[in-house]
């Protein structure tokens, strides 16, 4: 019996979280999920956006699976899926595209994974107004860090047989900060020699993307280029409806898909479960529980291939719950 934090989040969040809750539950594993909440849905309820339950569940059960949380744009408080990431030190943000044969977007095979540095950066939350008509923002970037994101491509390109890490940068205009991350990713690159590193500047690196992805097989990147170029992948294999991720630090991970709490679709049953399902299925991965995650992610592209149950950011028109129900008969039949 696993004992698993569940953070429903905001706007679709409640609808995805749970899809993926009764995915899991019909693969017959034993899950004991210890529900707490964080965001603007519990802020409005509690005066509190992320209530002490929410700390102490995490860092009793170490694991996590989250919905998105909604962060207020230009004003407001800080985000709360930043500030768990850094004060968690998850920091590989792990995020795999992969096309699902049959549908129909622009590309084919592509198969890649971004491996997004994801407590520093442009991320710090340090910005200043010198003036009443001027604002500024710190980028940090440390060795520290960038070393850690580095190893953790770089191990995971061995373990998956992969031959080609691609270190996405602006270090011709960002010499000092994006510089040194290049130089660290350089450093690890040559404990590697069977490994390809490609190094590609970050305007060129959203060129070839939409024109030939299949170049690439492992993206290593500091935290604001990750972030952009997640949601551009995402929209190489059917968009973000399903693109899953992954926080991991050393001592605890926090599963999430890649997308917001999408508040245009939000309380419509219409979002795409997917992504949350994915990423409950690389929850599952790195439990060891390899079987089941092989099940899920079975069963989810069955659904999505024969295409009578999936939702409209699909083509298709049913809800969150046919698309889910949809999956777990797959689970029970395959
Ligand atoms: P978003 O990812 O929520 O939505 C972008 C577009 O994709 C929308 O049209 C939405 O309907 C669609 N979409 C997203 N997920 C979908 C799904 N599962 N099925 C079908 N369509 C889907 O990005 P947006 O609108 O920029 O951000 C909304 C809020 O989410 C903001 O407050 C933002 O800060 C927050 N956010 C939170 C994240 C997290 O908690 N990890 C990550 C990204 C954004
Ligand atoms: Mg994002």
């Amino acid at each position: 019996m696993y004992k698993i934090t569940l953070i429903p989040g905001d706007g679709i969040g409640p609808e995805v979280t749970n899809a993926a809750r009764k995915v899991i539950e019909a693969t017959g594993i034993k899950i004991d999920w210890d529900i707490v909440n964080a965001g603007l849905d519990v802020y409005k309820e509690k005066g509190v956006l992320v209530p002490d339950e929410v700390y102490e569940s995490l860092e009793k059960n170490k694991i996590a699976l989250k919905g998105p949380i909604t962060t207020p744009i230009g004003k407001g408080f800080r985000s709360i899926n930043v500030s768990l990431r850094k004060k968690y030190n998850l920091f590989s943000n792990v995020r795999p595209i992969k096309s699902i044969p049959g549908t129909s977007n622009p590309f084919k095979n592509v198969d890649l994974v971004i491996f997004r540095e994801n407590t520093e950066g442009l991320y710090s939350g340090i910005e200043n107004k010198p003036s009443e008509d001027s604002s500024e923002a710190i980028k940090i970037i440390t060795k520290v860090a960038s070393l850690r994101i580095a190893k953790a491509a770089f191990k995971y390109a061995v373990k998956k047989n992969k031959k080609r890490i691609a270190v996405v940068h602006k270090a011709n205009i960002l010499k000092l900060t994006d510089g040194l991350f290049l130089d660290c990713v350089r450093e690890v690159a040559k404990d590697y020699p069977n490994i390809i590193l490609q190094e590609v500047i970050v305007d060129n690196m959203c060129m070839q993307l939409v024109m030939n992805p299949h170049q690439f097989e492992v993206i290593v990147t500091t935290n604001l280029y990750g972030d952009i170029l997640s949601d551009l992948c995402a929209g190489l294999v059917g968009g973000l409806g399903l693109v899953p991720g992954a926080n991991i630090g050393d001592d605890l991970a926090i599963f999430e898909a890649v997308h917001g709490s999408a508040p245009d679709i939000a309380g419509k049953n219409m979002a795409n479960p997917t992504a949350i399902i994915l990423s409950a299925a690389m929850m599952l991965n790195h439990l060891g529980e390899t079987q089941t995650a092989d099940l899920i992610i079975q069963a989810a592209i069955k659904t999505i291939q024969e295409g009578k149950f999936i939702t409209r950011d699909l083509g298709g028109l049913s809800s969150t719950d046919e698309m889910t129900e949809s999956i777990i008969e797959n689970i029970k039949n395959l």
